[in-house]
């Protein structure tokens, strides 16, 4: 599809969505609407829709991508980065400019992301790093970095699922290191409401508090901070707010 037209691309992205669409809310309870279709299989869709991304959402996210990067100082340094769900790896090109000699560990459970990474950045294949896991099946051996981050990934899982990947996050940095997260979040009154949604169906599904369903569990600044917190970092500031009110703000936080 690479070269393909912004309608061929929202059409092919919407086929694989449906393809990969299942698990409708049970019938009889008081469910929206749109529920009744379904949810996609999180690694199906993931999976499936990674060579249409960049023309789909890359323009869509820069603000985040750049506000997120922004954390890292600028340096010349080969500084060590550890970035959980990169996808097709689009915050990589504002990492660069900033840390130009960055050595990036990009972790995804999809490889057909990764394929994307390793593509896009053929040209800076000694810097990066790929693999292939699940963020709640840590694999050994990552340890030591600068900086971690995280960009839109986090809302797949719900408050009780994250501490794991917090503490995962928090073990994989140095004594000094920082970790930043950009990221969907709600307002404090609009919190419950998702997360009774997410109890009443997407709990009751298979895996379904593993971030198996691609269900956005947008949690408010203030959940956040107290999840990372608890899982062993001693300080989290907001650095960034999109001031939007309602259910699709954008926030960037920095834990140490
Ligand atoms: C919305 S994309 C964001 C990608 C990229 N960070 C960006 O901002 O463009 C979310 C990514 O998280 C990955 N992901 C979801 N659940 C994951 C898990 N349990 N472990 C690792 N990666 C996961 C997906 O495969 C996908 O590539």
């Amino acid at each position: 599809m690479r070269g393909a037209g912004r309608q061929q691309v929202d059409e092919e992205f919407e086929r694989i969505r449906g393809a990969c669409t299942r698990g409708a809310a049970p019938k009889g309870g008081s469910f929206p609407e749109w529920t009744r279709d379904g949810i996609e299989s999180l690694e199906e869709f993931f999976d499936g829709t990674a060579h249409l991304w960049d023309a789909r959402f890359g323009a869509g996210y820069e603000f985040l991508h750049a506000a997120t990067a922004d954390q890292i100082p600028s340096t010349d340094d080969a500084i060590t980065i550890l970035d959980v769900g990169c996808g097709t790896g689009l915050e990589l090109e504002f990492i660069f400019e900033r840390a130009p000699h960055a050595r990036i560990t990009c972790l995804d459970q999809a490889p057909r992301m990764l394929d994307e990474v390793r593509r896009k950045y053929a040209d800076r294949r000694d810097q990066i790093s790929l693999v292939e896991a699940s963020c709640l099946d840590w694999p050994p051996g990552l340890s030591g970095f600068d900086f971690a981050l995280s960009i839109l990934c986090l809302h797949h899982f719900p408050p009780d699922t994250k501490p794991r990947i917090y503490s995962s996050i928090r073990g994989s940095l140095r004594d000094t290191g920082v970790y930043i997260e950009g990221d969907q979040m709600v307002l404090p009154e609009a919190e419950a409401e998702g997360l009774a949604l997410f109890e009443a169906w997407i709990a009751k599904l298979p895996s379904g508090r593993l971030g198996a369903w691609n269900y956005d569990i947008s949690l408010s600044v203030e959940t956040t901070r107290r999840l990372l917190l608890d899982a062993g970092f001693s300080s989290c500031e907001q650095v960034y707010d999109d001031n939007d009110d309602g259910t699709n703000r954008h926030a960037v936080l920095v834990a140490r």
